[in-house]
């Protein structure tokens, strides 16, 4: 172990697709430890669509990458070298351990994982994506029992989670996503209809699947599904907006959704949010997306790509769908 195998920030894909030539691989030497640091050797990445971001000059999520700067990642890896007396070599640990093979930092910047059959559930439902489905459904979008839920990307990270919540608590549940296989893997973990916005008109189709319209529409990806689906809302709906990743690579971006004047008809309401702002209230959201992942209540999918040369590939994955369920990559 004496060196480091690191991908960099090598462009700039604001405004276009991200492409492989946006990463540089180096091989960096192995720095003796300072007092206070302890080495990480990394085991799993976590991936999000707000990672491209991280390479932007400019981004509503993040400030802009640096060219030459190890990119960003939150992942999971073993401490394999300790100068802090509170983490031993051996623990699991999570932290932004960026893509890389070794990762070095502070205590302060980890949290020690138990070493069990939930250790990468903490990079999806018992992470990030679960209290973003959490907080945005249950604090913004306010699903009543009897409401119908409609979730857009429903087969991802975020929104087999929302759906799945959105049936816990009594609600009748639809998602799109893109493709057969994704459609039928939402019936198989409790979706009540699945709509593929890819070959299926998405207007027609919520007729059909909800006549009523729709009371709590929580969408991940904005443009033609946003824009359809608010011809279908209901009375005083919710409509959350937690992404829109269809418009992450665009050049130009969209006028504003033709259909929006339905918001006025219906009396409804379009409300963003982030997840930052909720950490008062992680504590208790774990522990029920726990509850809820142990009684079976929500069913956990991890998409798993192998091997440090894949990883730019990894991320390229989630703009093309190709992704089922939450998307990682073992080194
Ligand atoms: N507000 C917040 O605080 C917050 C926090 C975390 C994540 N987010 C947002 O939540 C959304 C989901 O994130 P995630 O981590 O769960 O990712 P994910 O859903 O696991 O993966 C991304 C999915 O987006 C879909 N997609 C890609 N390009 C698309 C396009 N042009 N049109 C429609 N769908 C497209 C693909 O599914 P299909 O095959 O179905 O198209 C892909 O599998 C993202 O928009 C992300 O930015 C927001």
């Amino acid at each position: 172990m004496t060196t480091n195998r690191q991908w960099l920030i090598d462009g700039n894909p604001r405004g276009r697709a991200l492409l492989l030539s946006d990463f540089m691989e180096s091989d960096e030497p192995l720095t003796p430890l300072n007092d206070g640091e302890v080495r990480i050797k990394v085991e799993v990445l976590s991936f999000e669509p707000s990672q491209k971001g991280q390479l932007e000059v400019i981004s509503g999520y993040s400030s802009g990458g640096t060219n030459g700067a190890v990119m960003g990642a939150r992942g999971i890896g073993e401490v394999v070298e300790s100068k802090d007396s509170g983490l031993h070599v051996g623990d699991k640990v999570l932290g932004a351990l960026g893509w890389q093979e070794f990762a070095t930092l502070s205590s302060s910047e980890l949290q020690v994982l138990p070493d069990d059959e939930m250790l990468t559930a903490h990079l999806g439902p018992l992470g990030a994506q679960g209290l973003t489905a959490y907080f945005g459904l249950l604090r913004i979008g306010k699903p009543e029992v009897g409401d119908t839920v409609m979730v857009s990307g429903a087969a991802g990270a975020v929104g087999s989670v929302v759906g799945q919540i959105a049936k816990i608590s009594g609600c009748r549940v639809i998602g799109s996503a893109g493709g057969e296989e994704k459609v039928k893997w939402l019936k198989e973990i409790g979706f009540d209809a699945a709509i593929d916005y890819k070959s299926e008109k998405i207007k027609s189709r919520i007729t059909e699947v909800a006549p009523k319209g729709i009371n709590v529409f929580f969408d991940n990806v904005g443009g033609q599904v946003l824009n359809d689906v608010l011809v279908r809302i209901a009375s005083h709906a919710r409509v959350v907006i937690c992404g829109a990743i269809s418009r992450y690579e665009q050049e130009s971006l969209p006028a504003g959704p033709a259909n929006y004047f339905n918001v006025v008809f219906r009396q409804a309401k379009i409300e963003g949010f982030l997840l930052r702002g909720y950490e008062s209230d992680y504590e208790e959201a774990i522990e029920r997306l726990r509850g809820w992942l142990e009684s079976g209540e929500i069913i956990h999918r991890e998409d798993i790509q192998h091997g440090f040369e894949n990883i730019p590939a990894t991320l390229k994955r989630l703009f093309e769908g190709a992704n089922i369920g939450k998307q990682l990559l073992k080194l």
